[in-house]
């Protein structure tokens, strides 16, 4: 008689870990995924009814890629009154959530938290005339969302926003997004040349205006190229987003003009926030 083979042991699987749903967290759609560049992309995803924000905003994204899913802010880039949302990303290597998040593809499942927050609303500045927003590489994405608010230029006269990257490339976004205002049917006829004026530098190529923002503003090279005299206390507000060193030159800056830092709770005349999305 043959002895019986024991069946093999069969391999030790290893914990499976799924997402599963959470009441808590919105499971939205992607709708679109635009690569910018190498290493900058956008993407749009279904708005829930109850997600409200204010533009300027910034929401908790993540993917339903684990059980206990990797959590990052991204400024919403899409104004308050947009169907859907919209962010601009870096994509950085080995970043827990932009590593998966650059590969999304229309179809796919994004993960929204149901609040939004932020410094940089149009309620964190006392009323004035002219508003600057000042931003570098990512941080050009509250902006996106601010410029495209009718609520902007009913609060104020003119709206200047300077993007300054280190290579062309990296503004096409604001490019974009700029032509795309400017034509839009809610906002367009408001954010004309003369009430929302783009001003871009870059600071590793060749542009009709190359420098830091910081070092232009000093210079009186940005002031000057936007038509402005000197930013004035009583008039002028502005917001900045960039990454950490930018904000504290920029805020540094804005405090030598004579603006002061407000908050959601107490508006002044300048607000700051970091461009998060730069976060590993
Ligand atoms: P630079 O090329 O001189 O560093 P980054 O991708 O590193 O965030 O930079 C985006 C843009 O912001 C670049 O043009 C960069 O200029 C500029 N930048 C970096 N640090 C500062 C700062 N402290 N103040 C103003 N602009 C800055």
């Amino acid at each position: 008689m043959r002895k019986p083979v024991a069946a093999p042991e069969p391999e030790p699987v290893a914990p499976v870990s799924v997402y599963v749903s959470n009441p808590n967290v919105h499971e939205q759609t992607v709708t679109r995924v635009t690569h910018h560049t190498d290493s900058l992309f956008s993407f749009r995803i279904t708005r829930p009814q109850s997600f409200r924000f204010r533009s300027g905003e910034f929401a908790m994204i993540g993917l339903p890629n684990a059980e206990r899913p990797v959590f990052r802010a991204y400024s919403v880039a899409s104004p308050a009154w947009d169907d859907e949302l919209e962010f601009y990303s870096i994509k950085v290597p080995d970043g827990p959530l932009t590593e998966h998040l650059q590969k999304i593809a229309e179809g796919d499942t994004v993960l929204l938290r149901p609040k939004a927050t932020g410094t940089l609303t149009l309620d964190s500045l006392l009323p004035g005339k002219r508003l600057f927003l000042f931003s570098t590489g990512t941080g050009f994405a509250p902006f996106a969302s601010i410029i495209r608010d009718p609520e902007t230029y009913e609060k104020f006269e003119q709206v200047i926003v300077t993007h300054t990257c280190r290579t062309a490339a990296e503004l096409a976004y604001g490019h974009e997004v700029v032509a795309g205002t400017r034509e839009d049917p809610i906002v367009g006829e408001l954010a004309d040349e003369s009430r929302l004026v783009h001003f871009t530098s870059l600071t590793r190529e060749p542009h009709a205006v190359t420098g830091r923002i910081t070092d232009l503003m000093e210079a009186g090279t940005f002031p000057k190229a936007v038509g402005v005299e000197a930013i004035d206390p009583e008039h002028d507000r502005a917001m900045i987003c960039g990454s950490s060193r930018m904000l504290a030159d920029t805020k540094d800056l804005c405090i030598r003009f004579g603006l002061e830092e407000g908050s959601n709770a107490r508006p002044n005349t300048f607000v700051v926030e970091r461009a998060f999305v730069d976060a590993k």
